[in-house]
């Protein structure tokens, strides 16, 4: 049978979520540990994402490896282990943490659990709605899953944490906020006349050459005197989400994203995610001894 993505890379965002971020402790026993989580993440629809440094195989790797931009610090966090914890209500992201972190407690010590959930149907705090521009179907499946080869039914995954100062944004009239964004709030429309420095004119997919999909599955989060936004998005290739933030950040022609008057990025991590075969998860490719 052919290697399959795991479910939560097509699958819609959940209501509730929880990104788990693990860091190794004790080697011994990694693949067999890694498989029971496996076979955990397979049963509740939860993604497993592997750091670098976990990685064996040179070519997978030097994949992962970041890229430092001139402009902006992207607090890169070389993260062992990502697990995304999808439910219904929080009360099911409580009990799968608890038991992911029981599951792994000999070898990985839980760093950083993250909550985040969907806000009305898939928008920002901000108000807008997030990911309309997302490729779907076979789209989705291309701009996501690496096709051929030996990482085919894998794919990388970008997790980046951005803090919001949004009582600030909302303070401004409401043409000023729309042409951050570069579509209006109120019917989602995209606006022709936007400032180059609008985020969908930053970001365009197809104004890239070549051009460049990504999946993107963003989640809010808030807690009580903060809040913001968890990018991630699925890309075939890490280079594709570096060469767009490069863009972001005004590396190619000095005009920063407007993105960034009222959010800020705290921390960036990214992991390659293995694929499904014969119902459980092929760590194969990492290269790790057994
Ligand atoms: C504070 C963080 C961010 C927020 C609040 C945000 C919000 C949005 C919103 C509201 C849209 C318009 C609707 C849509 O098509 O989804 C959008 C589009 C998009 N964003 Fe972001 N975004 C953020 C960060 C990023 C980052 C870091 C990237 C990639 C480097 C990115 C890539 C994209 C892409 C590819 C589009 C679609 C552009 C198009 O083809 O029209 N975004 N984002």
């Amino acid at each position: 049978m052919a290697p399959l993505a795991q479910t939560a890379v097509l699958a819609e965002i959940p209501p509730h979520a929880a990104y788990l971020f693990f860091s190794l402790k004790n080697p011994q026993q990694l693949i067999a540990c890694l498989q029971k989580l496996g076979e955990f993440c397979i049963e509740h629809n939860a993604l497993l994402g592997i750091g670098p440094a976990l990685i064996q195989n040179p070519a997978l790797k030097s994949a992962l490896q970041h890229r430092n931009f001139k402009n902006q610090d992207i607090h890169y966090q070389n993260t062992d282990l990502l697990i995304w914890l999808r439910a219904n209500d929080p009360g099911e992201i409580y009990w799968q943490s608890a038991t992911i972190t029981e599951l792994l407690a000999d070898t990985f010590t839980l760093q950083h659990n993250q909550p985040a959930f969907c806000y009305q149907d898939g928008r920002d705090l901000s108000g807008y709605e997030d990911g309309t521009e997302n490729p779907v179907d076979a789209d989705a499946q291309a701009a996501a899953i690496i096709a051929q080869g030996p990482l085919a039914g894998s794919s990388f995954f970008i997790v980046q944490r951005w803090l919001h100062q949004l009582a600030a944004f909302k303070k401004q009239p409401q043409s000023v906020q729309d042409n951050i964004i570069g579509r209006r709030l109120s019917d989602n429309e995209e606006l022709d006349d936007a400032p180059e420095s609008a985020h969908v004119k930053r970001t365009a997919q197809e104004s890239f050459t070549p051009e460049i999909f990504m999946l993107r599955r963003s989640m809010p989060w808030a807690t009580d005197n903060n809040a913001g936004l968890m990018f991630t998005a699925f890309v075939t290739d890490v280079s594709k989400f570096e060469r767009m933030l490069a863009r972001m950040t005004g590396e190619e022609d000095g005009i920063q994203d407007a993105l960034f008057s009222f959010s800020s990025i705290q921390s960036t991590g990214y992991f390659w995610c293995p694929a499904r075969h014969n119902n459980k998860l092929d760590f194969s490719p990492c290269g790790i001894i057994q």
